[in-house]
């Protein structure tokens, strides 16, 4: 294996040690609710970063789901696209540190603040007062393994056939077209790498719901571009708190582990 992170061109720009493969307009950061460094971000943290809040991490069941996928062997490349915080690809990253782990996502604060968490080895904070939860800070890591980078998960930087698994949770139902999405995986991913999507298929667009409802749809579209089936978890429940209190959302997620 090269250099961590090495798989990654030269990019459009950077900021503040992340690198842009995409530049958003001003109009686009405002409409992309994933840049409310209190409101979604917030979240993000406290679900994902934030254990000590909810006496373990609330999904636990879906890397619990994850972890037998995880391709074994040494040195691996490994994207976690729509990352938010990157709680997920850190882990396989503290796990694997000769492994070459990606985070990518849209959204330059939930970037920043994995990045700060992960990589950069500071405290980050979720400010969730009003929900009831404490205001503490979490302590980060310093992963020399990990690299996050702002890209569309249907235009990735990586090179063709140059990942071993590419990960994506509650991902493609915020897509504009997933069919997009997954055409570009299919051309990230190496032969006999896989794919493994977890989705609440919780979709925004009436279009979309055409397309992917029921999700057999999904699959059918999948095995026609050429994947193959390894998985097919329906439902995996999983859920979201929401308040100290212990209101939660549950969600009933479609899981696909698929290999190319
Ligand atoms: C609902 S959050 C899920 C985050 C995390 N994967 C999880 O399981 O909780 C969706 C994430 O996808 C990102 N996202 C949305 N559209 C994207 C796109 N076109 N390309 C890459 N990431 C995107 C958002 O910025 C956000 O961080």
């Amino acid at each position: 294996m090269s250099a961590f992170g090495s798989l990654l061109p030269p990019p459009l720009d950077e900021r503040r040690g992340i690198p842009l493969y995409y530049r958003k307009s001003e109009e686009e950061v405002r409409q992309d609710v994933y840049e409310r460094y209190d409101e979604l971000v917030a979240r993000q943290t406290a679900l994902h970063l934030a254990d000590e809040l909810h006496g373990g991490y609330p999904l636990q069941p879906l890397a619990d789901y994850l972890q037998p996928w995880i391709p074994a062997g040494p040195a691996r490349a490994v994207a976690d696209v729509g990352c938010s915080v990157g709680r997920l690809v850190g882990d396989i990253a503290l796990a694997h540190p000769d492994w070459d782990c990606y985070g990518i996502d849209f959204s330059y604060q939930m970037l920043r603040q994995g990045r700060d968490y992960w990589t950069a080895g500071k405290s980050v904070s979720a400010n969730l007062l009003r929900y009831g939860y404490p205001l503490e800070s979490f302590t980060g890591h310093q992963l020399p393994n990990l690299q996050f980078a702002l890209a569309d998960a249907a235009a990735l930087p990586f090179p063709d056939h140059s990942l071993d698994l590419l990960i994506n949770t509650f991902l493609i139902d915020r897509l504009p077209d997933a069919r997009r999405a997954f055409t570009e995986w299919q051309r990230v991913v190496k032969p006999g790498g896989r794919v493994v999507m977890v989705s609440p298929l919780n979709f925004l667009k009436q279009k979309q719901w055409e397309h992917f409802h029921p999700p057999i749809k999904i699959v059918d579209h999948l095995l026609r571009e050429g994947w193959q089936l390894l998985d097919l978890t329906d439902p995996l429940d999983l859920e979201e708190p929401m308040d100290k209190r212990g209101n939660v959302v549950r969600w009933r997620t479609l899981a696909l582990v698929l290999e190319r």
